[in-house]
């Protein structure tokens, strides 16, 4: 797929105010810092659609772009980041779960996961959260140009491993860099794919 426009919609804490539009829709979430509006400058070819930062938190609110005009893109804040107490740290922030398990248009959401680390207690929750909760998602591996080939394969098969201890699948994943565009059109396709599959539905 071709991106040729992304347009910056609106931002805001609130589920209900998040556009009223048939589009389907497709929202990247993972803990702070992982790499989420990284990634989505990455996808669109735009350099600061997304804002983006080296201090965790730097994402607050439900972000909306729509894409070619014909679907929604959200950028989310991450989880597992606040100047809070540890238990409070765990819990994903209110708005959140409350945009997952409220937003009808959203398609898919792409959980972001960092490839350096071994599988994070947060994310694994996160997950769990998602599937008792019957949200699809993909796991978007992040950050591949930090590592060499081999230890990519051997941190997939890892995280493959951990997730197999709960789970009967692995879910379907990508490998990602935003710095070197890895990635990009395996994901958009898959996007694309998706919207297809959609419009053939009557
Ligand atoms: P929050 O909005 O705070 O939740 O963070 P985020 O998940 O949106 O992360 P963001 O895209 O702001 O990136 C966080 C940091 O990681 C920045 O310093 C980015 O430059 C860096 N980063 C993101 N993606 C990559 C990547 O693929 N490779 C490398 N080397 N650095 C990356
Ligand atoms: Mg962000």
């Amino acid at each position: 797929m071709q991106i040729k426009s992304a347009e910056f919609v609106i931002s805001n804490q609130d589920v209900a105010k998040c556009p009223n539009s048939k589009l389907p829709e497709y929202a990247f979430i993972g803990r702070s810092n992982v790499g989420k509006s990284s990634l989505i400058n990455m996808l669109t070819s735009r350099k600061s659609l997304a804002k983006t930062s080296g201090t965790p938190g730097k994402t607050q609110l439900i972000n909306h772009f729509v894409i070619n005009k014909n679907w929604h893109l959200v950028d989310l804040p991450g989880y597992g980041y606040a100047r809070v107490s540890k238990k409070a740290k765990k819990t994903f922030q209110k708005f959140i779960t409350t945009y997952f398990e409220q937003r009808k248009q959203l398609v898919l959401a792409f959980v972001l996961i960092d490839i350096r680390h071994e599988p994070q207690p947060i994310d694994l929750e996160f997950m769990q959260w998602m599937g008792e909760h019957e949200i699809p998602f993909s796991i978007v591996f992040t950050k591949a140009d930090k590592l060499k080939p081999k230890a990519i394969e051997n941190n997939i098969e890892i995280y493959k491993n951990k997730i197999l201890e709960s789970w009967e699948d692995m879910p379907h994943y990508v490998v990602t860099s935003a710095t070197k565009a890895i990635g990009k059109d395996e994901l958009l396709n898959y996007i694309d794919s998706i919207n297809k599959s959609l419009r053939i539905q009557p």
